[in-house]
């Protein structure tokens, strides 16, 4: 009780999915007190009646609390837009192919590396303001369409001001590994040295990112080409991620996994009796359901084995120009649901618990917990199931980032 009276905020009559254990873990008729931007008690309502008088008649109608909306794999700063390639490729022409006709990322990066920090961040800004829109409060934005040291930090740059000036956690990612740039076409190691040498380093010692991607994959960057980038992520004390088996088994999720990594992305050709690896490290399986809708990918990631290995799933929006233009988390957590066979309890946890461990963040954030960061969000639903149920209604009441609502 004593919480409360200390609160900077409290909220009343509400029911949580706590998202323990990856489970709604539900718990009925809670009052929530936020104190410095933190969860500070959860309570009953029948504890606090001295405090707060007659509560029972509005048991529960408060609304429904879950975690802040965490949207763990995003390419959110880039200029130009592939709707032409988006033609193409619906009159049958493979994304593999458009990539090595030099569209496809190349196509993004040359429109990016024309762009000013400030364009970036202008057209990065209703972007993001759309997933912020759904109940999002912490978005990984990785870079990845400039692939010189200096477009690379650029890109990383932008991400940083956006979440200075918006009320949502940025978490930058440097995947300068996502594409060989023209310069370096006859000699794709030399690219990956100016990644290991230069791009890393600075971007440790400039604090412009705390986790290093690569693309593990034919268009992009072979195992050994990734080890390296890995190493020297490492080296540099940031933690690595992968883009791997998207479009081919190249073993690159149990490469990732055995050097540590936090998350493996995308996985629809991993192989599904390989998995010891993510399971000793602890590696999260992130799905993008968006990526595999758009490019209408027919091999679905291998899910029934990832839940049986008790892998961790998350799920992201992957919005990029070329394989994902769609910003929006809830439905992705639909498209989990009906396209990769996710039940709407593990959607849930895939953006909040289980894509808080992608990033690294766990120990703060995905949870409703004491202690925990108080990014909330008070849905007007009947059922958490509803998040990933109806699409394009909005049924958020508020978003709660940092103990404050937020209107965006
Ligand atoms: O996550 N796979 C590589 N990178 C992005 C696509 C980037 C692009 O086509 O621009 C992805 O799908
Ligand atoms: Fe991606």
């Amino acid at each position: 009780m004593q919480a409360f009276i200390d609160a900077d905020r409290y909220w009343l009559n509400v029911n949580l999915a706590t998202m323990q254990q990856g489970r709604y873990a539900v718990q009925q008729d809670r009052a929530v007190a936020v104190k410095d931007g933190r969860i500070s008690a959860i309570e009953p309502m029948s504890a606090l009646q001295e405090f707060i008088g007659r509560p029972e008649a509005l048991a529960g109608k408060g609304g429904w609390l879950t975690p802040g909306l965490i949207d763990c794999h995003t390419h959110l700063v880039f200029a130009g837009n592939r709707a032409t390639e988006f033609e193409q490729r619906l009159q049958g022409v493979p994304y593999e192919q458009i990539a090595k006709q030099g569209g496809g990322i190349m196509a993004t990066v040359r429109a990016t590396r024309e762009a000013s920090e400030q364009q970036l961040f202008d057209l990065a800004v209703p972007r993001l303001q759309a997933l912020m829109r759904e109940g999002v409060t912490t978005v990984e934005v990785k870079s990845g369409y400039g692939l010189s040291v200096a477009d690379e930090h650029k890109l990383l740059r932008v991400a940083r001001r956006l979440g200075e000036v918006f009320a949502v956690n940025i978490e930058p990612t440097l995947l300068g590994a996502h594409a060989l740039p023209s310069e370096y076409k006859d000699n794709p190691d030399a690219y990956i040295a100016l990644v290991c040498e230069e791009m890393i380093p600075q971007a440790a010692e400039q604090q412009l990112t705390r986790a290093v991607d690569v693309f593990c994959e034919g268009i992009g960057f072979t195992p050994a080409q990734c080890e390296a980038v890995f190493s020297a992520a490492k080296a540099h004390g940031l933690a690595i991620k992968g883009h791997t088996e998207q479009l081919s088994d190249l073993k690159g999720s149990q490469l990732a996994a055995s050097m540590g990594a936090l998350s493996v992305d995308h996985l629809e050709y991993l192989d599904a009796t390989q998995l010891q690896p993510l399971v000793d490290n602890h590696t999260v399986a992130v799905l993008l359901p968006g990526a595999f809708y758009f490019l209408r990918e027919t091999r679905l990631p291998p899910i029934e084995a990832l839940r049986a290995a008790g892998i961790p799933m998350a799920v992201a929006t992957d919005f990029n120009p070329g394989t994902s233009p769609l910003a929006s988390l809830r439905w992705m957590m639909g498209m989990a649901c009906t396209l990769f066979r996710l039940t709407p309890e593990e959607a849930l946890a895939g953006v909040t618990c289980h894509a808080a461990q992608a990033l690294g963040c766990a120990a703060d954030r995905g949870l409703l917990a004491v202690g925990q960061r108080a990014d909330m969000v008070l849905w007007d639903i009947q059922h958490p199931a509803e998040l990933a149920y109806q699409q394009g209604v909005s049924c958020l009441k508020q978003r709660i980032f940092n103990g404050e609502v937020h209107h965006v």
